[in-house]
């Protein structure tokens, strides 16, 4: 069933919880609310370093919350070597746990300076290629940043990918089949030989879109709960049944004979006594080639919604066993956020690159796509080759 009236929800409806007395306009709350889609860009992160440094050098030198600040915007915005090092001698002195955990962040990246730099290939790509959503989750990380590219830039950066030995290109969104072009950009990657899987909330799938989609190695649709209630504690919508509507994309994949689907679980406190039920509804249709449970990851999201969705990786490892033990067969992951750190090399809808830690708000921009060369941005030093190479194959199976 085609749903053409689907209810768009404005971009980002959940905003992170702000300290509400911090002065509005100040550096702290420019800091707070620098993810922000307005904000998160490397205009205005340079913008505000440059107040930062306005401020420490004529006012409060020895600040250890601006120097904390300044270190942690400086690693954001497209940091290059000289800007990491400036941000530890920043950091030198601090005592705050922020300031500490970005010290460690600044190891990582200064043992990895001294690997060999000869095979920085980016061959998995990430790419949030639209904003638009039907839906709004709890803690949604998606940043929905200002600005879409247009078809023909998504065309010449996928060439530029292909040109670099890119292989595979996981394209999510928002909903990326809210996007008109869409269907021909995944032809264009396709012909330029790159395996392609589509992460949709599948809402607005029917046969004839199904039929367009037949290149792709791999289809990922979401299912979060067995009952609306539970569904709801996560993944939110207008409509009032979404576990029924996922099942209908899953009947349409079982029906076009379309195996290739692979089911995404966020996994929370809200649905960890349904787990089980997921699996067993998921795993019963033949499209689904695999089940992936991400843990689900705070990076965006208030501290208060963290304390009611953050669930313990071992309870979901406990969950998870307790499923294989009557699906042996099948392919079950668990993505858990620590094992996530630095894993992707994410293009979001303006054509902007960044990269995540596993920590809150650890995001990096790396670069631009519309300005920048591939070879430019892999050559950015927060980059993790490593880990990278662990992200799960967009083919299932392989
Ligand atoms: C950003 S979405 C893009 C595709 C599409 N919008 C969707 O949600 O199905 C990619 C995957 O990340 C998951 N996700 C979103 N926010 C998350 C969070 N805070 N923690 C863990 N997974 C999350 C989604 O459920 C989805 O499976
Ligand atoms: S459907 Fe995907 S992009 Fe939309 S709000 Fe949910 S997680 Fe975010």
């Amino acid at each position: 069933m085609a749903r053409t009236n689907v209810e768009l929800l404005p971009p980002h409806p959940l905003r992170p919880g702000y300290d509400r007395d911090v002065d509005p306009g100040s550096i702290t709350d420019q800091f707070q609310k620098r993810l922000e889609p307005a904000n998160f860009n490397a205009a205005h992160f340079t913008e505000l370093a440059h107040r930062i440094e306005t401020e420490l050098a004529q006012q409060h030198p020895s600040s250890q919350e601006l120097r904390y600040q300044l270190a942690f915007v400086l690693l954001q915005n497209n940091a290059d070597l000289t800007s990491v090092k400036r941000a530890e001698t920043l950091l030198a002195d601090t005592t705050l746990p922020g300031g500490r955990r970005l010290l460690e962040l600044i190891s990582g990246i200064k043992t990895r300076a001294t690997r060999p730099a000869d095979d920085r290939v980016v061959r998995r790509v990430n790419w949030s290629i639209n904003n638009r959503c039907p839906m709004s989750c709890q803690g949604c990380y998606n940043p929905f940043v200002q600005g879409q590219i247009t078809e023909s830039q998504a065309k010449t950066i996928i060439d530029k990918l292909a040109d670099h030995g890119t292989t595979d290109l996981v394209i999510a969104g928002g909903d990326p089949l809210l996007w008109p072009p869409i269907f021909d950009v995944i032809d264009h990657a396709t012909t330029a030989g790159l395996r392609i899987a589509l992460d949709t909330t599948g809402y607005t799938l029917d046969a004839p879109k199904l039929d367009r989609l037949a290149s792709l190695a791999s289809l990922r649709l979401p299912m979060d709960g067995t009952t609306a209630q539970v569904q709801r504690a996560f993944r939110r919508s207008a409509d009032r049944d979404l576990p029924a509507r996922f099942r209908e994309s899953l009947h349409l994949c079982d029906d076009a004979g379309f195996h290739r689907v692979r089911v995404h679980t966020v996994a929370s406190k809200a649905n960890i006594t349904d787990l089980g039920a997921i699996a067993d509804t998921v795993l019963s249709h033949a499209c689904v080639r695999q089940w992936v449970v991400f843990q689900w990851w705070g990076r965006r999201a208030p501290q208060a919604l963290t304390r009611s969705l953050f669930i313990d990786a071992d309870a979901i490892r406990e969950a998870l066993d307790r499923v294989r033990l009557r699906h042996p067969d099948k392919e079950i992951i668990f993505a858990e956020t620590t094992e996530r750190e630095f894993l992707n090399w994410m293009i979001q809808s303006n054509g902007a690159v960044v990269t995540f830690g596993s920590g809150p708000q650890e995001e990096f921009i790396i670069g631009n796509l519309l300005t920048d060369t591939v070879a430019d941005i892999t050559r950015h030093p927060i980059l993790d080759f490593e880990a990278m190479q662990r992200g799960v194959p967009v083919t299932p199976g392989h």
